[in-house]
């Protein structure tokens, strides 16, 4: 391959349910791989050839929804849509084996990680995790080419995430220690990490209730909401418990003199992030959601992807 032939990368996983469905290796790759898509994105746009993905969505999502149909189109594939619970009308096994007769691939997001790992099961075509209760992974990817595009490289770098320990948390956990960077979080108490996330981690950890120790010396300062999509009815005792968890110009000022501010929106100014912080020249939200595109086309065509398309 030179480098001007457009990129080929397979998966050996046939699903990307979870981030470790992708070995360290292919994390590398399918950021590589990101990264051409974003500079050429022309040479791509046969590569999934006519092949129809099915988005399945129980909960609401705007950068997600947009990226994947985008993504999916400006491959050559078609995007269907379906809102709604998955296995309440009719069981799950046979809504994935309806789906799959006659659409090349599945993305869902989930209330439980066990929906989607059970689409997986029952379905013949690629299946990939779209954020579920347990996992963001197509957030991390995106984020990882952000991260490796701000500072030219991952490695020695350290990563702060200050909030809950949720979804997006762990997939950043496994994504930055494979990558070679420092993790850093704070939680308050009650809302660390599970310690099952934790063990998977390649790379130094540490755990602390404090955010200024967490970012200290960080280059990247990351949060997310306080209260996820699933856990509204904790809302009120959230906000209560996460206050002193915001991320403000003071917390920021401990960061390392070049850090970035992450947040993989929606973001909720005045709760877990101020409006001066995500305002400011270091935030890189807006250049994380459109990578959110570029991860998620290196990701379909690693999955779908038809080399005689391209
Ligand atoms: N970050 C993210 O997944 O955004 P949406 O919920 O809007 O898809
Ligand atoms: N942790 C958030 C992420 C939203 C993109 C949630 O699950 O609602």
């Amino acid at each position: 391959m030179t480098a001007t032939m457009p990129q080929v990368l397979r998966l050996a996983h046939p699903n990307f349910t979870r981030d470790l469905d992708a070995t360290t290796d292919e994390l590398h790759s399918l950021i590589d791989l990101a990264a051409e898509v974003k500079r050429n994105p022309g040479r791509y746009s046969k590569a999934l050839n006519g092949k129809a993905l099915a988005l399945l969505f129980e909960k609401p999502s705007l950068r997600t929804r947009v990226t994947f149909e985008l993504a999916i189109q400006q491959l050559g594939g078609f995007a269907i849509v379906n809102e709604g619970r998955i296995g309440v009308r009719e069981p799950l096994k046979d809504v994935a084996r309806n789906l799959d007769r006659w659409v090349d691939g599945i993305v869902a997001r989930t209330y439980t990680q066990q929906t989607v790992d059970d689409l997986a099961l029952w379905a013949s075509v690629p299946v990939i995790n779209a954020l579920s209760d347990m996992w963001h992974p197509c957030q991390a990817l995106a984020d990882m080419q952000t991260v490796r595009e701000r500072f030219g490289e991952t490695r020695g770098l350290k990563l702060a995430f200050v909030g809950d320990g949720n979804n997006v948390a762990s997939s950043l956990l496994l994504n930055a220690t494979r990558l070679g960077m420092r993790f850093a979080i704070a939680t308050p108490p009650g809302y660390a990490l599970p310690a099952e996330i934790v063990a998977m981690a390649e790379g130094e950890v540490e755990i602390t209730n404090d955010p200024v120790t967490a970012v200290r010396g960080a280059q990247v300062v990351y949060t997310d909401v306080w209260t996820s999509m699933g856990d509204e009815h904790e809302a009120t005792r959230r906000l209560a418990d996460f206050a002193g968890y915001q991320v403000n110009d003071e917390l920021f000022a401990h960061a390392a003199p070049e850090a970035v501010f992450m947040h993989c929106l929606p973001a909720h100014r005045g709760e877990e992030v101020t409006d001066s912080v995500m305002e400011s020249p270091r935030a890189v939200v807006f250049a994380e959601a459109e990578n959110r595109l570029h991860a998620q086309k290196a990701l379909l065509l690693a999955l779908l992807g038809t080399e005689r398309s391209l």
